[in-house]
């Protein structure tokens, strides 16, 4: 019904991703079907333009809310979702068959590229491709499909389409096969694996997904980092030739079977004005009075100094080694006992797949045993949140005297951009060295390697001690290089670096 509406095919700008600004649940079995908007860059991003724009997202039904509410959209005469659902915005939704879906997002997607960008794999067990890697990339190879055809679809002439992350590496070059008129990015969120270990991708996977994004006019990045990882790859994978360097701009090239694409480097920023303004509601404010008195006093009354870290329960984010760290500290630093609390919040995340679970386990496990060796009445050591909630997320912000970001590997981390933002007293920000924020920040923020317990316990010491004035000052340049990108200037550098 879609390509007979009047509006077919009519798109000026599109953005696809596996994940869209919305998602629908039944809260209560038989009761209504609910939708929540999400947020993040993607949606702060678009929300620069005006619906004047004519954008279209499309995204996949992650679940069976959202199946009912594709469903339902099929039937109108525009296919999209209901807009007063999406704060306006014009979002297709995919019907992507469940097993088509499950092997491709949970499968290929996060089991598999997601593990080979953040280095996570145990090697001497996993990876290990056979057949059921076999199946799972044929309906990566429909799933990706299914995106292009609804690109197709929905984009007008000479429109210009944004392709997001690893789940859709094969879109560029199969939209480009149906609509050569179109003018295509593609944006990866992840960082990009350096050549030895991309190489433990069968060969055909490996080659595959660089020629997917291959297709796009333009492949861009959050760091010169990953840009660069990315040219190495296809160099010593393709054999495609590599031009220029990353310098801002879009000074690096790669050549490949007569095609170029140009490589860009987008950093992604922390969206001040919203930020600030949100911390400061009421519902915060709730939080941040319960917060307070869940950390409590020290013996001699003194207020207690904390130690905040807010995640997605991702093996990337190394939750478990900074459980460690805080242990250690309270080993070795036994003046910290009673005078410090670890705000640790860690929301559930892909629970679908059992090493998530695990690990998400592992996480209150290990907080647990640090509560119970050290802590005491009136004292507890850490406080463990599961419970996904943005406000008490803010009160933490606002409560920090130590960020603590030190994942294994992140594209950006959005959390080390934002916390220094939003503190009050100004926290200091002990910050892994494989976080693409690192690069960015890496002059006032206390440089640590996330393998290491022994120096991260160290570097959370020095947090703790930092003079006050000079905690200060290093936050608030923190804050400014934080937000020197927003979200809206990220998104509008690409359209235009694409002519859009
Ligand atoms: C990363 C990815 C996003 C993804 C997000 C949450 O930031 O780059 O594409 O949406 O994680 O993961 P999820 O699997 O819940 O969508």
């Amino acid at each position: 019904a879609a390509t007979e509406a009047p509006e077919a095919r009519s798109a000026r700008i599109l953005v696809a991703s596996n994940r869209g600004p919305v998602s629908y649940s039944r809260p209560e079995e038989n009761g209504p079907l609910t939708a929540k908007r999400g947020g993040g860059g993607l949606v702060s991003g678009l929300s620069a333009i005006g619906p004047e724009a004519g954008a279209v997202w499309v995204c996949a039904a992650l679940g069976s809310g959202d199946r009912e509410a594709a469903r339902r959209a099929a039937e109108h005469p525009d296919g999209l979702l209901d807009r007063a659902d999406t704060g306006g915005q014009a979002v297709r939704m995919l019907d992507i068959p469940e097993e088509t879906f499950r092997a491709a997002y949970h499968g290929v997607a996060n089991s598999v590229l997601w593990f080979v960008h953040h280095l996570l794999y145990q090697t001497p067990l996993e990876p290990a491709f056979d057949v059921g890697f076999a199946r799972e990339w044929a309906e990566y190879e429909a799933y990706n499909t299914a995106f292009a055809d609804a690109l197709a679809e929905e984009a007008g002439k000479d429109a210009v389409v944004l392709v997001q992350d690893y789940h859709l590496t094969l879109v560029p070059q199969l939209l480009r096969e149906r609509r050569p008129d179109l003018r295509i990015g593609h944006f990866s969120h992840t960082p990009w694996a350096p050549p030895d270990y991309y190489r433990m991708l069968p060969d055909a996977t490996a080659a595959a997904v660089l020629r997917g994004i291959l297709g796009a006019d333009r492949a861009a990045f959050l760091t010169r980092r990953w840009a660069e990882a990315f040219a190495a790859c296809c160099a010593r994978v393709l054999g495609a030739r590599v031009e220029g360097e990353v310098q801002g701009g879009d000074a690096l090239r790669i050549t490949y079977e007569g095609r170029t694409t140009q490589i860009g480097v987008h950093g992604l920023g922390a969206d001040a004005d919203f930020l600030r303004e949100r911390a400061h509601r009421d519902d915060v404010a709730e939080r941040l009075a319960q917060l307070r008195e869940q950390i409590g006093h020290a013996p001699d009354g003194a207020a207690r100094r904390t130690i905040v870290r807010v995640d997605r329960t991702e093996l990337s984010k190394n939750i478990v080694r900074g459980l460690h760290a805080y242990r250690r500290l309270l080993e070795d630093r036994p003046e910290w006992r009673e005078r410090v609390v670890h705000l640790a919040f860690a929301y559930p995340s892909r629970q679908d797949l059992a090493v998530y679970r695990d690990y998400t386990a592992e996480v209150a496990r290990v907080a647990e045993e640090i509560n119970d060796a050290f802590g005491g009445p009136g004292w507890t050591p850490v406080l463990l949140h599961v419970q996904d909630d943005f406000a008490r997320s803010l009160a933490a912000y606002r409560l920090a005297d130590v960020a603590l970001v030190n994942p294994i590997r992140d594209g950006m981390n959005l959390v080390a951009k934002e916390i220094p933002v939003v503190s009050e007293e100004g926290c200091a920000l002990v910050l892994s060295r494989e976080a693409g924020a690192f690069e960015e920040m890496r002059q006032d923020a206390i440089e640590v390697n996330p393998y290491d317990v022994t120096a991260t316990a160290e570097a959370l010491h020095a947090g703790l001690t930092m003079e006050r004035g000079e905690r200060a000052a290093r936050a608030a340049r923190l804050a400014t290089a934080a937000t020197a990108l927003p979200p809206s200037r990220w998104f509008l550098d690409q359209l235009h670096a694409l002519g859009g």
